[in-house]
């Protein structure tokens, strides 16, 4: 019996995951898998519920299981929070808590999708199938010192991007082991020519990659490699990158998929369960309007069969699911381009991918 922590959280991540659950029970039916499901409150809801944004008995719960189903977390309610309280602060604090050191973001772009994507079509056509190994436990969010101050000359806030070798080398490691699974190429993105930390970064990448001769390693400055990523996506296979830059072009690249809402993300822990997560946010601004894409949710969810259940088979029943889905011309608003396509809910789309399962 596999034990799956479910995070709801806030603005539409309730009807999201709700719906990678229903997928995730009919893969476990069809795969003889025992899957026990347990729901919790992050963020928003947990701070409205019990005064805090993440809780240590939520800590507690998520280390026991075998794997944590996210949706997302904060809004505008909780926006005039201050850091380490705000809603959508217990991420980044959860990552920490169970030692979560790479975010794997998948981007693919579904036949059928290319007028979804802002990108020209005859760019997306030649091929969108790359990942983002964004490193997710040191950099700009957990460096040292980090703090606000008063002094004579205005306020002044202080962040650190920091970075040791270790945690560039075994982000690297991961990276170079996903692209021996794939087409063996591995582009690592800093900025190494304004800083220290990207430096490092790029001298610990060039000294894993000797261990790695049949993998085909490049280096780009990452304000060149943003560019060239919307320009030239196809080149592309595996990307390593820090914490922040990661974040960045991470969102970037969403566009290549069609929409934010299509891409799933994994968050590896060092020795705990990981995470599963839809890399967009809460999007208050539709909540409960039963409009919201499931499928970056329900792809998170094919990615925690194969990466921490060990059910590669059932990942791969749900991403011909969507496939299936997406051919036949069913679409959420976000992906809705003309009038021979099928519009449907959030719900709707979530029974279609059980259907077709
Ligand atoms: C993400 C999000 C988080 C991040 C926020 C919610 C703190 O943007 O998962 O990419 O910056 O890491
Ligand atoms: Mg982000």
């Amino acid at each position: 019996m596999f034990h799956i922590a479910v995070l709801p959280g806030d603005g539409i991540g309730p009807e999201i995951t709700r719906e990678a659950v229903k997928v995730l029970k009919a893969v476990g039916e069809k795969r003889q898998l025992e899957l026990g499901f347990s729901h919790h409150l992050i963020g928003g809801a947990s701070i409205d519920a019990q005064g805090v944004a993440l809780s240590d008995d939520l800590v507690d719960t998520c280390r026991r299981s075998d794997a944590i189903l996210f949706g997302a977390v904060g809004g505008p309610k909780w926006d005039h929070l201050d850091l380490p309280d705000r809603a959508d602060y217990a991420l980044i604090r959860l990552r920490q808590e169970l030692s979560a050191y790479a975010n794997l973001r998948q981007f693919r772009l579904y036949a059928g999708l290319e007028d979804a994507s802002a990108v020209k079509n005859d760019i997306v056509e030649t091929g969108i199938d790359f990942i983002i190994l964004r490193e997710l436990s040191s950099g700009a969010y957990y460096g040292r010192p980090k703090f606000r101050e008063d002094t004579p000359r205005g306020r002044r806030a202080v962040d650190t991007i920091e970075y040791y070798d270790y945690q560039v080398e075994r982000l690297a490691r991961h990276g170079f082991e996903l692209a021996r699974q794939r087409r063996a190429r591995l582009t690592s993105m800093s900025k190494w020519n304004a800083l220290e930390s990207s430096r490092l970064w790029r001298d610990v990448v060039e000294e894993v990659a000797q261990e790695y001769p049949d993998v085909d390693t490049r280096h780009e400055i990452v304000d060149a490699g943003a560019m060239n990523l919307i320009q030239r996506p196809a080149e592309y296979d595996v990307i390593i990158m820090p914490n922040m830059f990661g974040d960045i072009l991470g969102d970037e690249a969403a566009v290549l998929a069609g929409s934010i809402g299509m891409v799933p993300s994994a968050e590896i822990s060092l020795d705990g369960p990981s995470l599963y997560e839809p890399i967009h946010g809460s999007a208050n601004d539709i909540e409960d309007r039963n409009v919201a894409n499931p499928i970056g949710t329900i792809l998170s969810a094919a990615l925690l069969l194969r990466y921490s259940l060990g059910c590669p088979d059932g990942a791969g029943d749900i991403e011909r699911a969507v496939g299936k889905v997406i051919a036949e011309g069913y679409r959420t608003a976000d992906i809705w381009t003309s009038g021979d396509q099928q519009r449907v809910s959030t719900t709707e789309m979530g029974d279609l991918v059980v259907e077709m399962l």
